[in-house]
This record gives structure tokens, C-alpha cells and sequence, in this order.
């Protein structure tokens, strides 16, 4: 995926994925949403949390008084980018009807910029879950939750969720790959309404 450094004035979207499985459905789905955002001509980027070094929030409770978070890791620069976004995707595969333990500790990270008042620029939010069979609307409350603790902007999240259990199973799932396509195209309406046509 190009850095979105590389688009300056184009409408970015960045995309965490909180699936380790890097060929998995999650990681499929939202290729499928990226897809639709780059042919809408927006700059796309996105990060799988398991390529990255992510540690989970140590609780000291001093960010306020911290100028930078003491823990030395990947997901500063995570957040700089996700920060800095237009528009944002949240995708994760369910876990014991929730989102995976590698989004949560991710979404644990916001802690500093949010104690700092730091807050989400994305005016377009896509949130992405899927499971075998339960706890996808558990998973993406979990989602919406944290985009209205972590943004000033009363964004209202769009949501695809659906089912499909092995590697590949969304590649087979028709309906719900024309949902994500559906939600990347009302994001990219959103964010670039003169691209978009119907
Ligand atoms: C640790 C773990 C917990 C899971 N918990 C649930 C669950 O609570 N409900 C469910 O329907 N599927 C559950 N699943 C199945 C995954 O949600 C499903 O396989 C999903 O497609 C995985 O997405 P991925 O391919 O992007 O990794 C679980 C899988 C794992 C590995």
C-alpha cells in the first residue's frame, strides 16, 4: 500500500485491521473496501496490527503529565497516521464475541492522545466484523464505542458485519462483499462527492 504521504491534497483513508490472519477474511474484506475507495480516487493505507510491534497500555495514568508515551513501539506512528486521516476503516474478526485481543490492546493506545485531547479527524468511519457464527454486533459496538470516546466530530459510523469462518470463506460470500463495497462507496461519497457518480 502507498504511504499517504505520497497523495498531499487527496482525501486519505486508513485502514486498521485487527486479524492476525494476513490472507484471512477480515484483510480480505477490507482489500475489497480499499479497492473501491482507490478506483473513487482517494489515498488508502492499511495496516495490519500484526505486522506491528503493538504493546498493551502499561495503566500508569500519567499521560497527562507525559509528553510522549513512554512505551517504545510501532504504535505511535500508527496513530500519527490514523490520526491524520480523513477517513478511517475499523475492521476485526470476532474473538469470543468481541473484537480480537490485538485491535483491543491497539484501541488501548489511544489513551494518551485522548487524555491529551488529541482527537480522530475522520470525517467518514467504516467499521468491518466477522465471525463464524456469533458476536459480530458485539464486536462492532465495541468499534463504535471507541470512535465516539475517541472523536470530537459526532461521526456516525457505517458497519458491515457478516459470517465466514475459514481463510477464503469471504471470498465466496457474495452478499457481504457487496456490503463492504456498498459502505466504501457511501465513505468515498462522503469524503469526495465530486468522484463519485452513483
Ligand atoms: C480466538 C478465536 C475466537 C473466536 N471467537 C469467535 C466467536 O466468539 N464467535 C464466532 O462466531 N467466531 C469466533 N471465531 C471465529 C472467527 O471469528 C472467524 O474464523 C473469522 O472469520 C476470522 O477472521 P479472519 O479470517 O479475518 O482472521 C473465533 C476465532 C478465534 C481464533
Amino acid at each position: 500500500m502507498e504511504p499517504l504521504a505520497d497523495h498531499p491534497g487527496r482525501p486519505s483513508v486508513v485502514a486498521v485491521v485487527g486479524s492476525p490472519r494476513v490472507a484471512g477474511n477480515t484483510s480480505y474484506l477490507v482489500d475489497v473496501a480499499l479497492d473501491e475507495l482507490v478506483r473513487a480516487g482517494l489515498a488508502v493505507e492499511k495496516i495490519m496490527l500484526s505486522e506491528y510491534r503493538v504493546l498493551p497500555c502499561e495503566g500508569h495514568d500519567d499521560c497527562e503529565d507525559l509528553p510522549v508515551c513512554p512505551l517504545d513501539d510501532d504504535a505511535g506512528a500508527i496513530l500519527e497516521r490514523m490520526y491524520a486521516a480523513d477517513g478511517l476503516i475499523l475492521a476485526t474478526p470476532v474473538y469470543y464475541e468481541d473484537v480480537s485481543g490485538q485491535m483491543k490492546v491497539f484501541i488501548d493506545r489511544n489513551c494518551f492522545n485522548n487524555y491529551h485531547e488529541v482527537w480522530l479527524q475522520a470525517r467518514s468511519v467504516g467499521l468491518i466484523a466477522v465471525a463464524e457464527s456469533t458476536g459480530v454486533d458485539e464486536a462492532v459496538d465495541s468499534l463504535r464505542r471507541f470512535v465516539a470516546l475517541s472523536s470530537d466530530k459526532k461521526v456516525k459510523p457505517l458497519s458491515v458485519t457478516g459470517l465466514a469462518y475459514r481463510a477464503g470463506d469471504a471470498a465466496g460470500n457474495g452478499p457481504l462483499i457487496a456490503a463492504v463495497r456498498d459502505m466504501a462507496r457511501a465513505m468515498a461519497a462522503a469524503l469526495r462527492p465530486e468522484a463519485v457518480r452513483d
